[in-house]
């Protein structure tokens, strides 16, 4: 079995998923259940025996050993983190409690783990941590694409924090000899997107007939990947990845993040017009920049590809219409989770409860 931290939120839930869809391999699912933890998320494995649900922080020393130990995993997938560049401007701290403190925690009982462990479970076992591409800090224009080799030069709070994870993953390698992978990604779309992040917020907003804010001159350029797809690289790393090495993943498509705005509302200009007629786009409102927004980020994902034959399924257009429609598809998970409805009754029911094949209870 496999161990996965932060696997209510985005892309640890989409992981999950697709996870058992195309394993029979168990999954301990560790989440302290954050403003962006959702069991919702991890409605349709209810009745999934093979999905163990554990609300517990990845700084939580004493926790972690135990689950450990009674679950003797082969691999740990480390998503869990704080992951919204504007909240660790209004407030670094939970920041460096998670991203940083709980790393460290995390990456201590795990190596406290593996040297326990011989022969075969040993030599196989994994620590992958999930990283992403702000640690590279931003590009110029013509600048070439980040790679792996590229220095770090974090701006943000959180992408600083990131940084530091990546470091003492880093670090545990070369001093302990831990088995350690790290991913670094670009950014992703897709179903379960808390409505903070730019494309969900557009989706709904516009939805909702509230303007669509977009930082400063809008032509901030991002890559953009689906989330299945970075799901899919995160499998073939921890598959076939070389210890210790570092890998970028991708979807090679930058864009404008204006344009990004532009063809969501073209999209539901054309599955879902708006009542009086109009274009979406009308609600688009050009707002205060981010602070230390950076300008560009670009991933040359070519070494996963060329070292582990990994290439992104969808592209932009394909990814970005499904999107779309899910999000048109599931009103009432958006309509729940701007309430904060689900974690109220998350608190009530599932506080230091350990849930097996039953996560999704709390979407009942
Ligand atoms: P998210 O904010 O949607 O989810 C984070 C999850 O971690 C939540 O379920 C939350 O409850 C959990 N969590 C937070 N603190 C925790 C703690 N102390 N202990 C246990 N669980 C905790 O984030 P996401 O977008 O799914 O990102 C997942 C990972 O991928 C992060 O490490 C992020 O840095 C990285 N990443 C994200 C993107 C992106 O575009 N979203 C791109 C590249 C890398
Ligand atoms: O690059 C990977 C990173 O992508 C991940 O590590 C982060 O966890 C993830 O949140 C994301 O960070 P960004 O800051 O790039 O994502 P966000 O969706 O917040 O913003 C995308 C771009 O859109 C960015 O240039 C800021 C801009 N933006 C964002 C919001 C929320 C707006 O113009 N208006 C908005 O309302």
């Amino acid at each position: 079995m496999i161990f996965v931290t932060g696997g209510a939120g985005f892309i640890g839930a989409n992981f999950v998923l697709d996870w058992l869809a195309q394993t029979n391999e168990p999954v301990v699912n560790i989440d302290n259940l954050t403003y962006a933890g959702n069991l919702e998320n991890l409605a349709s494995l209810n009745a999934d025996q093979r999905h163990v649900f554990v609300r517990g922080d990845i700084g939580d020393s004493g926790l972690l050993a135990s689950l450990l130990a009674s679950h003797q995993p082969r691999a740990v997938l480390n998503f869990a983190a704080e992951s919204h560049v504007d909240r660790s401007i209004h407030g670094p701290e939970d920041f460096i409690q998670t991203n940083i403190v709980g790393t460290f925690r995390l990456l201590e009982e795990v190596r406290s783990y593996w040297t326990r462990l011989d022969g075969e479970a040993k030599q196989g076992f994994r620590f992958l941590h999930v990283s992403t591409d702000e640690v590279y800090g931003s590009l110029g224009k013509q600048d070439p694409a980040f790679t792996e080799t590229h220095r770090y030069e974090p701006n943000s709070p959180y992408s600083a924090s990131k940084a530091a994870s990546d470091h003492l993953v880093r670090a545990y390698h070369h001093t302990y000899g831990l088995p350690v992978l790290t991913t670094n990604c670009s950014n992703n779309y897709g179903p379960y997107h808390f409505p903070e992040k730019l494309i969900p917020l557009m989706i709904v907003n516009a939805l909702a007939g509230k303007p669509l804010p977009v930082y400063g001159d809008g032509q901030q350029i991002r890559d953009w990947l689906y989330v299945k797809d970075h799901c899919s690289a995160i499998r073939r790393v921890l598959e076939a990845g070389k210890d210790g090495e570092v890998y970028n993943v991708g979807g090679w498509n930058e864009k404008p993040n204006i344009e990004i705005v532009n063809i969501v509302c073209a999209l539901l200009d054309e599955l879902q017009p708006r009542a009086d007629g109009k274009n979406y786009r009308e609600q688009i409102s050009y707002v205060k920049d981010r602070p230390g927004h950076d300008r560009r980020y670009a991933i040359d994902a070519s070494k996963l590809e060329r070292e582990l034959g990994w290439k992104p399924a969808e592209t932009f257009e394909t990814g970005i219409r499904k999107t779309v429609q899910w999000y048109l598809a599931n009103p009432q998970w958006v309509t729940r989770v701007q309430s904060g409805a689900y974690r109220e009754w998350t608190s009530k029911h599932y506080e230091h409860e350990t849930i097996q094949g039953s996560a999704a209870r709390a979407a009942a």
